[in-house]
């Protein structure tokens, strides 16, 4: 399958992101946490190339994202951003770094974007950080915004279940959504909620709603070990599989085992 063509291959930004949705244009963007991968994902044609925490999970094999370091997300960060050339790149502040207070969470904002090279930050929550993530847009950072499902509040949450099925929690995640948007975020995530509290969203606010596990919105995120296949047994109702990564891994795997154990690899086409 080609790759999608892109016609305009100047690096995109805020602006361009946030015109995207004026113009009735979906918003495609995927997770990456390495060179490699990232300039893969740069040359199909993403719009936003997300560094998301889930490199806990996919990367690192932790069961939630809490444990990721500030230090092992510059890492990441780094190495996704030396990949990309066209794509937004965004990349999650861990947890704990900004929960604490607005100062320890401008610090580290300031650190990561210095020590990365992204191209803006993504912090879960509305309310409860809305000065924190004032601050941290006034030092010219640009944020983007995670409600729903934001998945380093499993432990409050008691599990990865569907949020704001009830009125009071959607009421307070469009509310939250608007302080976001009057804060200056440049777009959202909206994660596992009903596809009907997402439309509504999505018509509120001026800024672009992307969503995952959560119907239609402004645009898609998915996580690329997902969405490839290659994290065997992860199959969530809301991931749609575009490929079966592992089992074309293991198959040429295999060939690689049986050539080295038959004496066929190296060739002599092949060595020096
Ligand atoms: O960490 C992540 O990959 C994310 C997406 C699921 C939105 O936050």
């Amino acid at each position: 399958m080609a790759a999608y063509i892109v016609e305009d291959t100047k690096k995109l930004t805020t602006s361009k992101i946030i015109q995207m949705k004026k113009d009735g244009k979906k918003i495609a963007m995927l997770t990456a946490y390495d060179y490699t991968m990232a300039q893969i994902v740069d040359k199909a044609g993403m719009d936003i190339v997300l560094v998301g925490d889930s490199a806990s999970n996919v990367m690192a094999g932790n069961l939630t994202t809490l444990p990721i370091t500030i230090d092992e997300m510059i890492y990441h960060g780094r190495s996704v951003a030396r990949g990309v050339k066209r794509a937004m790149v965004v990349c999650d502040m861990p947890f704990g770094t900004y929960q604490v207070s607005r100062e320890e969470g401008i610090r580290n904002a300031v650190r990561m974007m210095a020590e990365t090279g992204v191209d803006a930050l993504k912090l879960e929550g509305g309310e409860e950080i809305i000065d924190t993530i004032r601050g941290i847009i006034n030092a010219g950072i640009p944020v983007m915004g995670h409600l729903g499902l934001t998945p380093q509040s499993v432990y409050k949450f008691g599990g990865y279940g569907v949020r704001a099925k009830e009125e009071k929690e959607a009421a307070k995640l469009l509310r939250d959504a608007k302080l976001l948007e009057y804060a200056g975020c440049f777009s959202i995530v909206l994660e596992k909620i009903p596809a009907t509290l997402t439309e509504q969203v999505c018509k509120t606010l001026s800024i672009p709603v992307l969503g995952i596990g959560a119907g239609i919105a402004d645009g898609q995120v998915l996580v690329s070990p997902d969405m490839l296949g290659m994290n065997m047994g992860f199959r969530p109702k809301f991931l749609r599989q575009y490929a079966q990564l592992s089992d074309v891994i293991i198959d040429a795997l295999g060939q690689y085992i049986t050539d080295v154990k038959s004496c066929s690899f190296p060739n002599e086409a092949e060595s020096y």
